[in-house]
């Protein structure tokens, strides 16, 4: 019961499309077992999910054996069990940027690529600095016909002034997707102040869970938006609902 309204339940928003999870189970530090990931799937559909982005982590050094090829033949497997909970999967993938990553993305080769909907690509780097050639992969995968989408950058502890670094990614047709628990703290106070600040100046064009865990969900549960901020999400989640249909 909360009798004072300054915020509401994030779950009970109209949340039907998540752009980014690790449930596709053992191929990444996300879910371990296919049972887990059912059991996190029957829980977001009673909140409401009814699509579901997998993005496993697309990164050679520490995940050599996921190339496209085998990513879709696990997600075939998993999609296959996972149609009795009510969820529609898709397949696409987290991509790491590390120098070379552009070699993984060629205009005559398009299957090669876990890409999002609508051509979108979910690209990241390490929280601890900046990926080297960032901008040059981002120009690239513009000019090969993609829409880069940069994860969580409100976790990048090395942007000071994340509004400016931003607004140049921006600038580059990147849009950015807010890990949604970041509004609840869950990654410290620092993501959440800057989660908060973006959001506020309308620098997200999506937002995600960033699934790794069933813990994960009890936190979605218990997160609470700002009402000042529901506006603004709710214009996320719409526009996720706009990827999965692109
Ligand atoms: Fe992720």
């Amino acid at each position: 019961m909360w009798p004072f309204t300054s915020s509401v339940d994030f779950i009970g928003m109209d949340f039907r499309t998540d752009v980014h999870s690790h449930i596709l189970p053992g191929v990444d530090d996300g879910f371990r077992t296919e049972a887990l990931s059912l059991q996190a799937l029957d829980l977001l559909a009673q909140a409401g999910v009814r699509q579901v982005i997998l993005t496993p982590h697309i990164y050679p050094e520490l995940y050599p054996d996921n190339t496209p090829e085998n990513i879709r033949h696990a997600a075939e497997a998993f999609n296959a069990a996972a149609a009795r909970t009510g969820i529609i999967c898709r397949t696409a993938g987290e991509h790491m940027v590390f120098p070379g990553i552009e070699a993984m993305f060629r205009k005559d080769a398009p299957g090669m690529v876990l890409s999002m909907p609508g051509s979108h690509v979910l690209i990241e780097m390490s929280y601890a600095y900046e990926s080297p050639g960032i901008r040059d992969f981002i120009f690239h995968l513009n000019v090969s016909g993609y829409h880069p989408v940069l994860a969580h950058p409100e976790r990048y502890t090395f942007y000071q002034d994340v509004t400016e670094e931003m607004e140049t990614f921006i600038s580059m047709d990147t849009a950015l997707q807010l890990n949604v628990l970041s509004l609840g703290g869950f990654y410290g106070k620092t993501a959440k102040a800057k989660a908060e600040h973006m959001l506020e100046k309308g620098l997200y064009t999506y937002l995600g869970t960033d699934l790794h865990s069933l813990r994960q969900i009890d936190q979605l549960k218990s997160l609470r938006i700002k009402k000042s901020h529901v506006k603004a999400v709710e214009r996320l989640l719409e526009n996720n609902d706009a990827l999965w249909n692109s």
